[in-house]
């Protein structure tokens, strides 16, 4: 072997060097913008809190749009793009197409925070703490948002594609999308009691309601009633996916798993004689692990992948490029 020669050592130096400054800028921290924006909690607090006296479930559809965001090269605000000349964006990807929605919400509270800080808070840190006011102006657990993510530059609608779970996902392939992500089986399960809040539409939940076997009857007659099987025929129409209390964030969700009431093929996935049973079934007569782990989790689903440091941009406009 070659002796280090002074090139090869100053090659070692820089690369030593690249990765700890690329480390020690890939961390998230709680006070990333105590000094240049002490007013952003509260900002987009009150932005949220009058959004869902407005309309509830807007709370859903923004926590929502957090994971959306996350799973497609990390928590980068790449959702909120539009469609440009340049790249097809992610909000016509076929699970977010017409089902992806709150990007106004997200506007209104980027101007407001640009009022008050113009230029230093990126769109993928407000969509995480407005994903974290949600969950807890609907009941949930509260938790510190790790903050310091950078806006991506582009998107991706095929990474979309590839990269978010569909309704028709069995667990095999939802665990293997969480784990690429670094998320855990009780990590997906945990993330999954999202589905404590919010609606469906007919077309993500008619196959189940329908042709599946593991499934309360007359639930399913109760949502057959408002959907049709016929392809093509009320596929917006909607339905609560928790069906006791689609505006209160608790851990009804998970009682219904356990009854066979999950209206998703992929939510009865997590309580089906599988691998993720115990920890259903632990979080249907346990909300207090339910809220903790679903905090946990919502953390490290923020931690996916950020841009930081010089990488990205701080976007003026979360629906387009600076
Ligand atoms: C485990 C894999 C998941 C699958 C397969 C899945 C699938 C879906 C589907 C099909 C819908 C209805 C969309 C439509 O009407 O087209 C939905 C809604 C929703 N999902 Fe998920 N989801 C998953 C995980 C999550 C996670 C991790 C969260 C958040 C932590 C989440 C939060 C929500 C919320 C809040 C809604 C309702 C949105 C609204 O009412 O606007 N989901 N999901
Ligand atoms: C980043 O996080 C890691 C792991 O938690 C820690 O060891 C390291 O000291 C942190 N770096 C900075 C710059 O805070
Ligand atoms: C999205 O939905 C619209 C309206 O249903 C449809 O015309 C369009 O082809 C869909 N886009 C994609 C990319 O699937
Ligand atoms: C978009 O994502 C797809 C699927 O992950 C990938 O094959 C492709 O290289 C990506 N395109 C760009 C421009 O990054
Ligand atoms: C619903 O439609 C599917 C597919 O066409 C069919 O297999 C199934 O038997 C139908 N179920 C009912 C109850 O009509």
């Amino acid at each position: 072997m070659a002796p280090l020669n002074g090139s090869r050592l100053t090659t070692i130096g820089l690369v030593l060097f690249v990765l700890i400054i690329g480390t020690a800028n890939a961390n998230l921290s709680t006070y990333f913008y105590s000094s240049s924006c002490p007013q952003l909690f509260s900002t987009v607090k009150s932005t949220m809190q009058s959004a869902i006296s407005k309309e509830a479930r807007i709370g859903a559809s923004i926590l929502r749009l957090f994971f959306h965001d996350c799973f497609v090269n990390g928590c980068d605000g790449s959702i909120l793009l539009d469609d440009t000349a340049t790249f097809t964006g992610e909000q016509h990807a076929l699970q977010n197409n017409n089902s992806a929605r709150g990007f106004e919400v997200i506007d209104t509270i980027k101007s407001a925070v640009e009022s008050v800080c113009p230029g230093v808070v990126s769109c993928a840190d407000i969509l995480a703490i407005a994903a974290a006011d949600s969950v807890t102006i609907l009941g949930g657990p509260t938790w510190n948002v790790k903050l310091g993510r950078r806006d991506a530059t582009t998107a991706n609608q095929s990474a979309a594609a590839t990269s978010i779970p569909r309704s028709d996902s069995d667990l095999k392939v939802l665990a293997k999308m969480f784990s690429n992500n670094g998320l855990s089986i009780k990590d997906l399960v945990a993330l999954s009691g999202g589905h404590t809040i919010g609606q469906a539409r007919c077309i993500t939940f008619r196959t189940r309601i329908y042709t599946e076997t593991n499934i309360y009857t007359s639930f399913a007659s109760i949502r057959q009633s408002n959907c049709p099987n016929v392809t093509g025929t009320g596929d917006n129409n909607l339905a609560p996916l928790d069906l006791q209390t689609p505006i209160s964030f608790d851990n009804d969700y998970f009682k219904n798993l356990v009854q066979k009431k999950g209206l998703l093929h992929s939510d009865q996935q997590l309580f089906n004689g599988g691998s993720a049973d115990s920890i259903v079934s632990g979080y249907s007569t346990n909300p207090k692990s339910f809220f903790s782990d679903f905090a946990t989790a919502m953390i490290k689903m923020g931690d996916i992948k950020p841009l930081t440091g010089s990488n990205g941009e701080i976007r003026k406009n979360c629906g387009k490029i600076n």
